[in-house]
Parts: C-alpha cells; structure tokens; sequence
C-alpha cells in the first residue's frame, strides 16, 4: 500500500448518517474489524473494554428511545456495537490479576512491584481512585482507541461506520443491566459504534488547518 492509499483511507472515513439497510457486512470483514479492536494498545495493558455485538432486534427496538444520535444506524446499519469499559480495574482487582496471569502469562507472585507501580499510578499520578466516575473515565478513554482502529480498518475495508455518543448513557446502561447484558458494578457504557454500507453521497470533509492544531515548539 502506497502512503497516498493509507492517507486515502483516512480522507474518506466519514460518520456515515445513511445506511444502505439491504448491504450486509460479510463475517470475515467484521471480524477483521473487532481485531482491529482487539490488538489496540491499552494503558500498562490492561485492554479495559468489551464489545457487544447487537443482532436482536427487539434490543435495538428497544434501545431506540434513549439512543438519538443511534437511530439512523439503529436503522440501516449491517453491524451494531455498544462499547463497555471497566469501572472498577485496580491493582487489587481480580481482572488486574487475570490479565496479568491469564493474557500476559506472568507468575502473580513476580507481579507484585508492577501492580504496586500500577496502584501508585492510579492513586498518585493521575488520582482515579477519587471516584468511581474517575476510574470509569480513564477506561473510557482508552476504549476509544478501539474506536478509532476499527473505523479505520473499517474504512481500508470499503466499510461505512459511525461513532455514537447520541445516547442516555444512565438509561442505556440501565437498560442492558436489566436484560443482564451489562453487570454494571463492573461496566459503564462508553459508546456505540456502527458499521455498513453508506446509502448516500460522503459530504466534504471540514477541519482545521494543520497550523491551527499544531504547535511546533522548537
Ligand atoms: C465520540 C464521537 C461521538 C459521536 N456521536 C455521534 C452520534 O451520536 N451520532 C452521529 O450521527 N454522529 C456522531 N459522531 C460523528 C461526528 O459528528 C463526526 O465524526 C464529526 O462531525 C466529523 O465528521 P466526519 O466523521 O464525517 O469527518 C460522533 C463522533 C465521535 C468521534
């Protein structure tokens, strides 16, 4: 691939409003996308995200009256993603443990000067043990990582996505507890994501000038 293809794929992503309802995303397509996902870098690696991939349509039914920036794609999107993100990830959580003997493969007991780096992190130099919405909010922020990869894999692939904040974060969240998607003493929702085949013309894209975004300080 050439920089100017790379560079294509980024002038072309757009947040698609239309969906075409009758395209459909094929499987291996998609899951090149959650790998996109799946391989993003996280905080000391933690990777503090889940992905759910909404196919029933009594739940997009139902998620319609507190998801309004959702409803375009809640209409004619191939693939429909709401994006979790951990609440509660410390050093003396039990997910901090599995991801540490689990996914990295390292002994708990040779950890110990890791987590304790980690908890002074936590507690010291970003302060996210204040509260809980601190904690949450740091997670978040590394899932939208994710979010970027897979609308940029998504975009190489020829795939339409849209970014959604447009959602009752409270209500989203209540609702998915309720239907037990969701355990939200460990999860908060931090946006949905979708995917498809855009229906309509891409509007022009409108940014800043790179000399308004960049500061060279020499
Ligand atoms: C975090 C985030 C949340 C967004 N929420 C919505 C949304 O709820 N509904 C929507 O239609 N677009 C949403 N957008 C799309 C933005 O409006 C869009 O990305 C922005 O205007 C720039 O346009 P472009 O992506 O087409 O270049 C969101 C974008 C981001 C990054």
């Amino acid at each position: 691939m050439t920089l100017t293809n790379f560079m294509d794929v980024f002038i072309n992503r757009y947040a698609c409003k239309h969906f075409d309802a009758t395209k459909k995303i094929n499987s291996e397509d998609f899951m090149t996308i959650m790998e996109a996902a799946r391989l993003s870098p996280s905080s000391f690696g933690f990777e503090p995200w889940k992905f759910l991939l909404i196919e029933n349509e009594q739940i997009k039914k139902n998620l319609r009256p507190f998801a309004w920036g959702a409803l375009n794609s809640l209409d004619g999107a191939s693939h429909f993603v709401i994006a979790l993100s951990r609440k509660a990830l410390t050093a003396e959580s039990d997910y901090a443990k599995h991801i540490i003997e689990d996914v990295k493969g390292i002994p708990l007991e040779q950890a110990q000067k890791q987590l304790a780096f980690f908890q002074q992190f936590q507690a010291n130099d970003f302060k996210l043990l204040d509260n809980h919405r601190t904690l949450f909010d740091w997670s978040s922020k590394q899932s939208y990582i994710p979010l970027a990869n897979m609308m940029t894999a998504a975009q190489f692939l020829g795939i339409d996505s849209c970014p959604i904040e447009g959602f009752n974060q409270q209500q989203v969240e209540n609702y998915l507890t309720s239907q037990s998607l969701m355990d939200d003493k460990q999860f908060g929702v931090s946006y949905m994501v979708s995917f498809g085949y855009g229906a309509t013309e891409r509007p022009q894209k409108k940014r800043q000038k790179m000399s308004e975004i960049l500061q060279v300080i020499p």
